[in-house]
């Protein structure tokens, strides 16, 4: 098989494992973006059909509403279910601790407001995500979505943070990539980042920031695909 084969198939089995382990009846669902999430909502659509599971999905960007209407699955919001009883979600690194960089594919504010409703998050993913440090993996820089007025002012402050940053630019458009909620999206290359932690509250702090790719200490779960076809479970502590 080959390298972009069994980064597929990993996806794709980490993805109906954990559905498998955690999909009940009954539930709110959040449903993440990215390439990952499609096989889950796939599966999550089989489900629903064959089952009758009574599922009501949340979108966290616009791929993942198309995604829940294309899988016939019930699209809701959170203004109508504010509490939500488990979130499936890509990511681009996971830490030994379960913290994550998202934002890869662009969605990472609508993620991180269905992660922090949910009663857990679930990380699915293949092997080349799974590190001891973030950084150490995915080199394309923390995603930082911002207003798009402040990015010159707020790349000045990242750079002063240790970062080196770059405006995501739009593929087939000329000009900077515009997120679902309309605005513009730093990477920042911190590097190996030991506390991230530290780092993202700091960002944080920045006027214009809208919010960061550092998802800490929100996912309770990891369900990392091998490419041996094994799946490793990573449990937060
Ligand atoms: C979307 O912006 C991201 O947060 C994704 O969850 C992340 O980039 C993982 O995407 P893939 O499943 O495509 O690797």
């Amino acid at each position: 098989m080959s390298e972009k084969e069994l980064i597929e198939l990993g996806k794709k089995n980490a993805a109906i494992k954990a559905i498998e382990e955690n999909l009940k009846k009954n539930m709110i669902l959040g449903i993440g973006s990215g390439s990952t999430v499609v096989y889950a909502v796939e599966k999550i659509g089989e489900m629903n059909k064959s089952e009758d599971l009574n599922l009501k999905c949340i979108p966290t960007s616009f791929q993942s509403y198309q995604l829940i209407i294309e899988n016939g699955l019930a699209l809701v919001s959170l203004d109508q279910y504010p509490e939500v009883d488990l979130d499936i979600d890509g990511a681009d690194e996971i830490d030994k601790d379960l913290n994550l960089i998202k934002g890869g594919g662009g969605c990472l504010v609508q993620e991180k407001i269905v992660a922090s409703n949910s009663k857990k998050l679930i990380i699915i993913a293949d092997f080349r995500k799974d590190s001891n440090h973030l950084g150490e993996q995915w080199k394309k820089g923390v995603p930082i979505e911002v207003i798009p007025i402040a990015y010159v002012p707020i790349i000045k402050r990242l750079n002063s943070l240790g970062g080196n940053s770059v405006l995501r630019m739009a593929k087939m458009k000329a000009g900077p990539l515009v997120t679902d909620n309309s605005n513009f999206i730093i990477d920042v290359d911190f590097g190996i980042i030991k506390n991230p932690s530290e780092l993202n509250q700091k960002i944080l702090q920045i006027p214009g920031v809208v919010d960061t790719g550092f998802f800490i200490n929100m996912a309770s779960n990891a369900y990392i695909g091998q490419k041996n076809g094994t799946i490793l479970k990573k449990k937060k502590n």
